[in-house]
C-alpha cells in the first residue's frame, strides 16, 4: 500500500515536472517568435534589384554565387551623430535600409549621440525591442507601459536597460559633456516614430488634437509651429473638417 503510494506521488511529481518543462518550452517558443521570423536559410543578403527567384518577407536575395564577405561588412559605424538640432541628439539606425546582409536574420544596431543635455526624444520602436548600453556619460532613460506605468532610472557608462517592442522610451544626457551609447534591436526593421513629430508633425485635423490634449487651438498651434514641416498658407490652407466633408459627399 505504502509501495502504491510513493509510486503514485513520484508520478504525479514526474507529471508535474513534465508540465513545467513543456511550459518553459512553449515560453521560450513564444519569446523567439516574438519578433521578426526565424530565417529559413543560412543568410539572405538583400539585393536591391530581382535577379535569383528567392523572394523573403519582403525582399529579395542576391545569388548566393555573388555573396562576399563585403556584403557582412558595414563601415563608418564610428562617425557621430550629428547633434546639432534643437534635441542636441542624434540616433543613427543601422537597419535593413541600410545594410543589406540583415535581412532575414532579426538584428539591427544603432550608435546614439548625445550633445550637452541632449534629448533622444520619446519615441516607440514598433517591430522590435531594443538593448541600450552606455559607453559613456549619464543619462537618464525610461520607458511606459500600456498601463502607463513609468520605469525610470539614472544610467551610468557601462549600465545596459531594455525598452521592450512597441513601448514608448527615451534618453535624455544629464551632463553638460557629450554622451554615447550604442542599441541593438531583435528586428531588421525596427522602425522609429517619435512621438512629437507623429503628433504634431502631421496635419491631423486641429479639431483631434484639441480635444486629445484638452487644450485650444492657438496650444496646438504653438506646438505645430515646432514640428510641422507642412507648407500652410492663405493659398494652402490646414485641412478642415468643412473640407473633408465637402470632398465624402460628392
Ligand atoms: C548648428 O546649426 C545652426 C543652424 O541649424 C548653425 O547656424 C550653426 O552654425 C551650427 N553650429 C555648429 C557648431 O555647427
Ligand atoms: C509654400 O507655399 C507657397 C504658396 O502656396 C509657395 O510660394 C512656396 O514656394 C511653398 N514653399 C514650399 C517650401 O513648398
Amino acid at each position: 500500500m505504502e509501495n502504491i503510494i510513493r509510486r503514485v506521488g513520484y508520478n504525479w511529481a514526474t507529471l508535474a515536472l513534465f508540465m513545467a518543462f513543456a511550459m518553459s518550452i512553449a515560453t521560450q517558443l513564444y519569446v523567439a517568435n516574438a519578433s521578426d521570423p526565424s530565417p529559413l536559410q543560412d543568410f539572405c543578403v538583400e539585393a536591391h534589384h530581382f535577379n535569383s527567384g528567392a523572394y523573403v518577407n519582403g525582399k529579395y536575395c542576391k545569388n548566393e554565387d555573388a555573396v562576399t564577405t563585403n556584403d557582412f561588412v558595414f563601415k563608418g559605424f564610428d562617425q557621430p551623430g550629428d547633434t546639432n538640432n534643437t534635441q542636441g541628439a542624434k540616433a543613427t539606425l543601422i537597419d535593413i535600409n541600410k545594410f543589406a546582409a540583415v535581412n532575414t536574420l532579426g538584428v539591427s544596431i544603432a550608435r546614439v549621440d548625445f550633445g550637452p543635455y541632449g534629448l533622444n526624444t520619446p519615441h516607440f520602436h514598433p517591430l522590435g525591442s531594443e538593448i541600450f548600453a552606455v559607453l559613456e556619460g549619464t543619462l537618464y532613460a525610461g520607458f511606459v507601459t500600456t498601463k502607463n506605468k513609468l520605469y525610470d532610472t539614472v544610467l551610468k557608462k557601462g549600465d545596459i536597460i531594455v525598452f521592450p517592442q512597441g513601448l514608448l522610451h527615451f534618453q535624455l544626457n544629464l551632463d553638460d559633456t557629450d554622451a554615447f551609447a550604442i542599441a541593438t534591436f531583435g528586428s531588421q526593421n525596427p522602425g522609429r516614430i517619435n512621438i512629437a513629430d507623429g503628433v504634431f508633425g502631421t496635419p491631423i485635423l486641429d479639431e483631434v488634437l484639441t480635444k486629445a490634449f484638452q487644450v485650444n487651438e492657438k496650444a496646438i498651434e504653438q506646438l505645430r509651429a515646432q514640428f510641422s514641416t507642412d507648407n500652410v498658407s492663405d493659398d494652402n490652407p490646414r485641412k478642415s473638417i468643412l473640407k473633408l466633408l465637402s470632398q465624402v459627399s460628392r
